[in-house]
This record gives structure tokens, C-alpha cells and sequence, in this order.
């Protein structure tokens, strides 16, 4: 890996209340050194105020899952950018497979989401990835492309390296089914030359992680690849000690 600061994301999903929120926090920032890799805490919105107070004095950062692209007005149920910023968010998580098929999120609407983040203020989390049928037809190439390409262009070249970008095979993702070092390298490798047509300043520093299925016994053998600089974890982030044995693998 180049001079990059690795980054280890916790995505909790739609899991634990502010109290099991609260009882995560108090095991696993104890557990966190002030140097180190870069540690993010992804809880549901309902649990983003009490994760920012707590981790308020520590190294750790936090980032919702969601955002709207405007700064306000009729989106019943959606929140926006200078809400998250007003509770203290440092980031965002936008694009994630499930809320691709699940939401209906499309590239159009990632397109004005990434820089409308970056324009608040807050570190977009970018998600992409293929699906099992896409890989099974050879089309890995063509969809991360695709993604990369769309979800960016109103990014400017210069701001490029300030998102945060997460190769997420989606047969990978809550399956068990980890991607091998090989395909996670050879597919982040391929979003950063993406990035690299675009400058090469931003291709060198741009954080690129690898998520689906990373566990305390895989993480280190993933992240140590050249071009892997961290992981987006799920399931194995809601245990204070697993997702602390992921950080420290990344160390
Ligand atoms: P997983 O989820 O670690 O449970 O596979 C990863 C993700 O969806 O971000």
C-alpha cells in the first residue's frame, strides 16, 4: 500500500437501538488506539446523536448510511446533509447495494448525491459492485466502470481523493462467501486505474476498501493487499470485539 492510512468502517445496518449502541461503545473504545488505522461507526440515523457524543473524545469518527442530495424541503422521510452535519457527522455511506436493490437507488441519483456530500462537508462512502450473475458472465469490469464513471462525474478531478470509495461484490455481502485477496486486488486495482484516467494525484491518495463477509480471521490477508486500503464490514462490525480484532488486523 502506498502512504495511505487504512480505514476500517463499521456498517451496522438496521441494527441496534441508542442503549445497544451505548453498550458497543463503551467495549470497543477502549479498545481503540490514537494511532492507527482510521475508524468510522455507521449506526441508523436513531443512533447517530448518542455515537457522536460518545465518541466525541476519541479517534474514532462517525458516518449515517444515507442522505438526501437537497439540503431540504418535501422528501417525506429522507434526511439531508447539513442535518447530519448539524449532529456532528463526519460522513456518509451512499450507494450500498441494498439500498441499490432494495430503495431503487440508481447511478442518476448517486450522481448528484457524492458531490452534494462533498459539498456539505461530509466524506461520501461510495459503494459499488457486482452482482453474482454479472460475475459469473465476465461483466465485473464493465458494471464497476459503469458505477465508478456515473457516480462521480459531477465530482471534480481535484476532489476526487476526498471520497472514500467501497468494492462490494454483492455475492459476497452477509453470504459468508468472502472474495479472494486475488479478485478484491484485481477489482480495486481496476477502480483505481478508473480513477487514475481521471488524475493521477487522486488515484495515489483515494482510499479504496473491500467489503463482503470480512471476519477477525480474513481482514488482515485482504487489507494487506497493495491496493486494498481497509474494509466496509457488516455483520462481524456489531460485536465490540470482532469488529476491534478487524481494526487490529488492519494495524
Ligand atoms: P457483511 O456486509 O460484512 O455483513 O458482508 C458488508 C456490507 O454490506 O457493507
Amino acid at each position: 500500500m502506498a502512504d495511505r492510512t487504512s480505514y476500517l468502517a463499521a456498517n451496522w445496518k438496521m441494527h441496534k437501538t441508542t442503549e445497544e449502541a451505548e453498550r458497543f461503545l463503551a467495549e470497543f473504545l477502549l479498545r481503540v488506539a490514537n494511532s492507527g488505522p482510521e475508524v468510522v461507526i455507521c449506526p441508523p440515523f436513531t443512533s447517530l446523536n448518542v455515537t457522536v457524543e460518545l465518541c466525541f473524545q476519541s479517534p474514532v469518527r462517525v458516518a449515517a448510511q444515507n442522505m438526501h442530495e437537497a439540503e431540504q424541503g418535501a422528501f417525506t422521510g429522507e434526511v439531508s446533509a447539513p442535518m447530519l452535519l448539524d449532529l456532528g457527522v463526519d460522513g456518509v455511506i451512499l450507494g450500498h447495494s441494498e439500498r441499490r436493490q432494495h430503495f431503487a437507488e440508481t447511478d442518476e441519483a448517486l450522481a448528484r448525491k457524492v458531490p452534494a456530500a462533498l459539498g456539505a462537508g461530509l466524506e461520501p462512502i461510495l459503494c459499488v459492485g457486482e452482482n453474482e450473475a454479472q460475475r459469473d458472465g465476465d461483466r465485473t469490469e464493465e458494471v464497476l466502470t459503469r458505477q465508478i464513471q456515473a457516480d462521480l462525474a459531477d465530482v471534480p478531478d481535484a476532489r476526487l481523493s476526498e471520497v472514500v470509495i467501497a468494492y462490494e461484490p454483492i455475492w459476497a455481502i452477509g453470504t459468508g462467501r468472502t472474495a479472494t485477496p486475488e479478485q478484491a486486488q484485481e477489482a480495486i486495482a481496476l477502480i483505481r486505474s478508473l480513477i487514475d484516467a481521471r488524475s493521477d494525484t487522486a488515484a495515489t491518495a483515494i482510499r479504496i476498501l473491500y467489503g463482503g463477509s470480512v471476519k477477525p480471521d480474513n481482514a488482515a490477508e485482504l487489507i494487506s493487499q497493495p491496493d486494498v486500503d481497509g474494509a466496509l464490514v457488516g455483520g462481524a462490525s456489531l460485536d465490540p470485539d470482532d469488529f476491534a480484532a478487524i481494526v487490529e488486523a488492519a494495524g
